[in-house]
């Protein structure tokens, strides 16, 4: 460890002969510090330090005298003050005046005699006035002035961890909020294109300042790509790594703590708490790490919960607030560790194990030892393996060991008596209380009778599909593209707790068929065909369901969805199921201002493409073309929602569905009619690499939108080839992964 050039100075401070008077409340603590080692035998020797240091005038006088000869005038009256105040509640007694020793010539002063640390730092009884000689009153300054120094940076460097992250976040909304005013500006002083051309060169043009080539270099090197590489939506062993801007924001985060924990110890040489240099730096490295751990703990709630109002400020998704909450949790964890190994190696060099016990008994140690416990625990019931395949344990020790951190965090910190600490458990208690709210009030305005939300589940073998609608007329928050809801299950008491996030396919409603018999539907869009006129009169012809419902297409897996799966499957008709609905929650990307976009999705991910589509083919949305690229397991999936969830929304000319069928062998008679939607149908997996290269050809200069939401090999390939395509001079191209990774 280097030790800083603080160090230089506090060890040149100590001199040995007349020394410069010192201001300020170090210098009259220091002569207490030095009185301190005395004992004055004119106090009563039954009594506390405490008392005996109100009762005695000869450690009055030599403290006097002490201020006298090294300190200057400030602040006496004030500490005068303090002490008696003490003294009054301890011993109703009041210290004597200054001027006890006002009739003290300077000969006088020079007769008195001087205390030397050696004989003063050993303890001594005195029934004299004593003054301490300079060498040892000025290794009590540079003690208390180093320590003073510490107990202040550890805040400061505490609090530079919120002035980094207040940068981030501001970073976050200043490119939100500068990107929403161009759209604006687009918008009100634009005049509308009438044409294809036109509007290919309106884009062009509007879209030119984004094209920047600084713009494009970051999207290439830094926004877009795995930080290494390639695997990002994918685990590496029993990690995941997010994406590189990612990466770097909490690189930057691990080296701000590690420097701050490993830098500003002024080691003094003749330090009267700690002579060894080794003692001191682990105190303070201890403390340090104490104190900043404590002081990340408010960020680890902030980024943890679903309702962060960051999120709503940034634009950012929980996916990318639950990285930042996982790093800071882990470096808490570790400077945790570092601060309770530290005092365990002080208190066995002290004392070997005697000692320790005496500390295990101390209520505030034993919560502290149990806080870093609690906290390892956490990061080790965290682990990827477990948190993928038995997610509920993972999720029940995460609650289970907070409340354990935040309990004996709140007893470890007790020690300081003003509670100047408890601040922050207060805070990450209250962030955790206001999300719970929330997601309290977002289940209740989906249905103030919550207790009545029904929910229609059915499950098809074929397409091994959940399809669960969720009558919401009730409702009181609107839904937008991208919404996603966690779903609760009432009908198991068992699991009532569990709750799991699904995407809104679409609202399935009355008025949204209006949608397609709404003239202001542009029908250029169309060219009439045997098979659109059919599809029409298909829609027109439906009949719209009785009530507003929620859509979700939900894919079997082997917790909560399996329990949904078995209940969907007990009857062959829809079944009734008891639901609690909290949401919406999640952002929509704004790909109505693309001209071009492709969705690479792989099985349920369809969803995403879904939840899109009527806002994309809407008035005021600038697409044009819209491709999606589906890879589907079986014929049966790809018939079932490609006729009943997209509505007819393929009929339209910007749109061209090419699925992929990976996993099925025979495509039945009876499909086929639900196959008509589809413009091309190919087998295998779909080549990622070759569809984005072709939309980005495609789209030419204008803008690109990739959207991918599936598998994590699917994600990172998509990943890749928008960056390839970057590098390939498509400036214009922007990427987005819905797909949710740990
Ligand atoms: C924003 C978002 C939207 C989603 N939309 C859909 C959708 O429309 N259709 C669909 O079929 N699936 C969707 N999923 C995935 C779905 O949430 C999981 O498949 C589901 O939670 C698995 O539950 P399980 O208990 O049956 O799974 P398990 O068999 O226990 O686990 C399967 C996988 O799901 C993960 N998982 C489990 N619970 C959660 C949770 N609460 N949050 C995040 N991941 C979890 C596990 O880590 C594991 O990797 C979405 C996920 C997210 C994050
Ligand atoms: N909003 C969201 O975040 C959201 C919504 C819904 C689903 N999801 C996620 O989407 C994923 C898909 O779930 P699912 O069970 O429904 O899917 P699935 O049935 O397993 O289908 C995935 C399809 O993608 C193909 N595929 C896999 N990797 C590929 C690759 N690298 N390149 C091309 N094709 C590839 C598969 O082919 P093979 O048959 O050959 O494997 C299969 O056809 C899950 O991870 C789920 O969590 C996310």
């Amino acid at each position: 460890m280097r030790f800083p050039i603080s160090l230089v100075f506090f060890s040149l401070g100590i001199c040995h002969g007349a020394i410069a008077l010192k201001s300020g409340k170090h210098c009259l603590s220091a002569c207490e510090l030095n009185l301190n080692y005395v004992t004055f035998n004119d106090a009563d020797a039954k009594v506390s330090f405490k008392v005996k240091a109100c009762q005695s005038r000869l450690r009055a006088a030599s403290l006097y005298l002490c201020f006298a000869e090294y300190c200057t005038q400030d602040g006496r009256d004030e500490w005068l003050r303090e002490e008696n105040t003490g003294c009054q509640r301890l011993a109703n007694l009041t210290l004597p005046p200054f001027d006890i020793v006002s009739n003290y010539t300077p000969e006088d002063v020079a007769r008195v005699r001087r205390l030397p640390a050696d004989r003063g730092s050993s303890g001594i009884i005195l029934n004299e006035v004593v003054i301490p000689d300079a060498n040892f009153f000025d290794r009590a300054f540079q003690t208390l002035v180093a320590a003073y120094f510490e107990v202040d940076i550890h805040v400061t460097y505490g609090i530079a961890m919120y002035y980094f992250w207040v940068t981030v976040i501001a970073i976050g909304v200043g490119t939100r909020f500068t990107a929403l005013i161009r759209r604006v500006q687009r918008q009100e002083w634009s005049p509308i294109p009438e044409d294809d051309f036109e509007l290919d060169q309106y884009r062009d043009t509007k879209h030119a300042p984004m094209l920047s080539s600084s713009y494009t270099l970051l999207k290439r090197y830094i926004i877009f790509p795995a930080t290494f590489g390639y695997r990002c939506s994918q685990n590496v062993g029993w990690c995941t790594i997010p994406p590189r801007i990612q990466a770097l924001t909490i690189a930057t985060f691990v080296v701000l703590n590690t420097v701050l924990c490993s830098v500003s110890y002024p080691v003094v040489h003749g330090n009267l708490y700690w002579p060894k240099t080794s003692d001191q730096l682990w105190r303070y490295v201890s403390d340090r790490t104490g104190v900043i751990s404590l002081m990340n703990f408010p960020l680890v709630w902030l980024f943890g919960t679903r309702n962060n109002v960051l999120m709503w400020l940034t634009g950012w998704g929980f996916g990318t607030f639950n990285n930042f909450h996982r790093w800071v949790a882990r470096v808490a964890t570790a400077q945790a560790m570092v601060h309770s190994v530290g005092y365990t190696v002080m208190i066995m060099q002290r004392g070997g194990w005697n000692h320790m016990w005496k500390y295990l008994q101390k209520h505030y140690f034993w919560n502290g030892e149990l806080a870093t416990i609690g906290m390892c625990a956490i990061l080790g019931f965290s682990v990827y393996g477990l948190r993928r395949s038995h997610y509920e344990i993972f999720l029940v020790t995460h609650i289970i060991f907070s409340i354990v951190v935040l309990i004996t965090m709140f007893y470890h910190v007790e020690i300081f008596v003003d509670g100047e600490w408890n601040i922050f458990i207060y805070l990450s208690v209250l962030l955790w209380a206001v999300d719970r709210f929330v997601r309290t009030l977002r289940t209740l305005a989906f249905n103030w009778k919550f207790w009545n939300t029904r929910g229609f589940a059915s499950y098809d073998i074929a397409t091994n599909l959940i399809r669960l609608e969720i009558p919401c007329s009730q409702s009181m928050l609107k839904t937008k593209p991208g919404n996603y809801y966690y779903l609760y299950l009432l009908n198991d008491a068992l699991f009532v707790h569990q709750n799991h996030p699904f995407t809104l396919a679409y609202v399935n409603d009355a008025k949204a068929d209006s949608y397609w018999r709404s003239p202001s539907r542009p029908d250029i869009q169309r060219t009439p065909s045997y098979s659109s006129i059919e599809s029409d009169s298909l829609l027109y012809s439906s009949q719209a369901p009785p009530v507003s419902s929620l859509v979700f297409l939900i894919r079997p897996y082997d917790g909560f969805t399996s329990r949904l799966k078995k209940l969907a499957s007990l009857t062959r008709r829809r079944r009734s199921l008891r639901v609690l609905v909290e949401g919406p929650y999640g952002d929509t990307i704004p790909l109505h201002n693309f001209s071009n976009i492709a969705f690479v999705v792989g099985g349920t991910g369809i969803a995403v493409p879904l939840s899109y589509l009527s806002r994309l083919l809407s008035e005021g949305s600038k697409a044009c073309n819209i491709h999606i690229v589906w890879a589907v397991r079986s014929y049966a999936l790809l018939a079932d929602v490609s006729q009943r969830d997209f509505r007819g929304l393929l009929d339209d000319e910007r749109v061209t569905l090419t699925a992929h069928i990976t996993q099925d062998d025979e495509l039945k008679d009876d499909l086929i009619d639900g196959l008509k939607y589809v413009d091309r149908l190919k087998i295998g997996r779909p080549d990622v690499d070759a569809a984005v290269e072709k939309a980005a050809k495609e789209a030419g200069s204008r803008g690109l939108a990739i959207v991918a939401c599936g598998p994590s090999t699917m994600a990172d390939d998509a990943r890749r080839a928008t960056v390839r395509a970057l590098a390939d001079g498509h400036r214009s191209i922007e990427y987005f992964e819905e797909s949710f990774k740990w």
